[in-house]
């Protein structure tokens, strides 16, 4: 599923000129603009709107598009991590279990936003969230990747974790079918994730977490996740589980 393109982002020049150009953020509409006079297949990336010293680009082939990632340094979220791309592999083989088309779909932890294209391209209506420095790149990806291929066009916004979101996303106003969260339990405080996925995770939609398992907080966080909801294990690919939660009513 993977190409590896060596375009040589990661030099000094190539990161000065980028932090330099992206001094100002670009909304959707520039972005859009750009890329309309821009080949959306095979053409060179464009790192104007890409904040972040650039590591590499990487080429994937999900639901029948091939998907291009530009990654970068300095967060968590600018990397590619093993459960998206598990994540993404399921999505698209097993559309019978689990049926995106014309749902709402919210991301938790973007990242660079490689489940939400995936989803998208799968006929999702997508809110991708991360915190506020990762949205630059994500959006830039989401938007790269499926403009002109997907029936709605995704939404990139800030979403940080916590009881905070009872106020950023009051319940009269949003809703999603299916909440996705790829990797998201790694070494940081669990409690707000999990406040934050139980505020989502409500009657009549299904959250879907694929994570791969690396550290004992990781199986704390497990165990508390199976006493909070309604869990399947949908599938273990290598170390990768994923899980399908309802809420408890
Ligand atoms: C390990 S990365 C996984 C990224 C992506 N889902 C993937 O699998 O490639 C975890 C993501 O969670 C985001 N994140 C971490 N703490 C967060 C918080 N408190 N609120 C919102 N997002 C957070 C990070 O910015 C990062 O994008």
């Amino acid at each position: 599923m993977l190409e590896h393109s060596d375009e040589g982002y990661g030099d000094d020049d190539d990161a000065e000129n980028t932090n330099s150009r992206c001094s100002t953020e670009a909304t959707d509409e520039d972005i859009i603009e750009e890329l309309d006079t821009k080949d959306t297949g095979d053409a060179q990336l464009d790192n104007t709107h890409v904040p972040w010293i650039r590591l590499d680009r990487e080429v994937y082939f999900y639901a029948g598009h091939k998907i291009n990632i530009v990654e970068a340094m300095d967060s968590h979220g600018g990397v590619i991590w093993p459960a998206a791309l598990a994540l993404c592999n399921y999505l698209e083989t097993n559309t019978d279990v689990i049926d995106l088309k014309g749902k709402q779909v919210l991301e938790l932890g973007s990242g660079t936003g490689l489940v939400s294209i995936v989803a998208s391209l799968l006929g999702a209506q997508v809110t991708a969230t991360d915190l506020p420095d990762v949205l630059s790149n994500l959006r830039y990806n989401l938007l790269r990747n499926t403009r002109g291929r997907s029936k709605y066009t995704p939404e990139v916004t800030a979403l940080s974790w916590g009881s905070e979101v009872e106020r950023t996303y009051p319940r009269s106003v949003y809703r999603y079918d299916y909440v996705l969260a790829a990797d998201v339990v790694y070494h940081h405080d669990l409690e707000e994730l999990l406040v934050t996925m139980k505020y989502f995770c409500r009657p009549g939609n299904t959250l879907i977490w694929a994570n791969k398992v690396r550290l004992k907080t990781n199986l704390v966080f497990t165990e508390d996740f199976k006493n909070t909801f309604n869990t399947t294990l949908l599938a273990e690919m290598g170390e990768v589980k994923i899980f399908k939660a309802t809420c408890k009513r």
